[in-house]
């Protein structure tokens, strides 16, 4: 445990000392200590690779939406991590058509640990949370990707040794990706600008939230229409699809808006020397970002993916109340 912070040491000396809440729905059901707790432990997560702390628990994965990074790195957290993993796929459950989602909630807390659910809709998983006796995680809503925006806080620490006076450029929709990224860079105290355009920001709720916590970590927050004007400077620069799953009705539409949202080698090129360029991935190449930026030096995407395992076994551990030495 040496050079992990105090709290990290705190947590894992006292049983029955995790996370805030019960759930992860959203980034606000963390404070900033645990995120410093979250980040610390997954390092030393990444660092020690096996840890068989978590035998004998089991995971179930509830999906409604497609996924690659978030399936296979939770299914694998979990593995390294000796316990069991049961994925649900998109129509296995029927999530309020087959079943009521109160009943889904019930079920699984008779037969899992903890439940990681991707849905449509933030209220679905916000249900089945109020309804399941067990932890259940946001693998991805509408709303928020929060499980994404601690990875993406864990790489950048990683990169640049700090998070406080560290400037993330977000450009592009105000999807759920950046409404947990805002949450976190404030709670974190990394300054958080988003370009997007008119009607396509982040959440009025959201953003009222992050400016409370910015007040309190002394980071800021802007958001422009100007890409060039957000990415100036910044460390890092971050982009994601236009078109979210569940949106494609929209595509034709957002498509037009976000016509000047692209991240080029020349947008690029505003920010810092040694800017590194996120996405959580699937990235639409072409469209939110060029090939030539997607597979440049400068992009670290499959750090960002690879780095969803270790804090995702950071916080099943934490969740789980995993203390065990291993
Ligand atoms: N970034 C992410 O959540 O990827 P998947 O949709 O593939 O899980
Ligand atoms: N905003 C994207 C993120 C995918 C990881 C979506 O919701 O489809």
């Amino acid at each position: 445990m040496e050079g992990l912070p105090f709290c990290a040491i705190l947590c894992r000396a006292l049983p029955g000392v995790c996370l805030r809440n019960k759930d992860l729905l959203s980034i606000s059901d963390l404070s900033s200590k645990d995120i410093t707790t979250l980040i610390a432990d997954a390092m030393d997560m990444k660092a020690q690779r096996r840890n068989k702390c978590l035998d004998g628990r089991a995971l179930a994965l509830l999906f409604e939406k497609p996924s690659l990074r978030t399936r296979v790195s939770f299914d694998m957290a979990m593995h390294q991590l000796g316990g069991h993993t049961i994925y649900l796929s998109p129509g296995e459950v029927g999530l309020g058509k087959r079943e009521a989602v109160p009943d889904v909630a019930r079920m699984l807390s008779r037969y899992v640990d903890i439940v990681a659910v991707r849905t449509f809709s933030h209220q679905t998983l916000e249900a089945l949370a109020r309804h399941a006796t067990v932890p259940v995680i946001n693998a991805l809503s509408d709303l928020e990707h929060p499980c994404q925006a601690l990875s993406d806080l864990l790489t950048i620490y990683e990169r640049k040794g700090r998070l406080k006076e560290v400037t993330l450029a977000y450009v592009g929709d105000g999807n759920n990706v950046a409404q947990s990224l805002v949450l976190a860079a404030a709670l974190a105290g990394m300054d958080f600008r988003i370009a997007s355009p008119r009607n396509y920001g982040i959440q009025e709720r959201i953003l009222r939230l992050s400016r409370d916590y910015a007040r309190d970590s002394g980071s800021e927050i802007l958001c422009t229409e100007e890409p060039r004007q957000a990415v100036a400077g910044a460390d890092v620069v971050y982009t994601d699809v236009w078109v979210s799953m569940g949106q494609e009705a929209e595509a034709e539409c957002k498509q037009k808006a976000f016509a000047g949202y692209q991240v080029t080698e020349e947008l690029l090129s505003l920010a810092r020397e040694d800017a590194i360029l996120m996405h959580p991935l699937p990235a639409h190449r072409g469209q939110e970002v060029t090939d030539v930026v997607l597979d440049s030096p400068q992009s670290i995407v499959f750090d960002q993916a690879e780095n969803r395992m270790h804090l995702q076994k950071a916080l099943l551990v934490k969740m789980l109340n995993g203390l065990s030495p291993c």
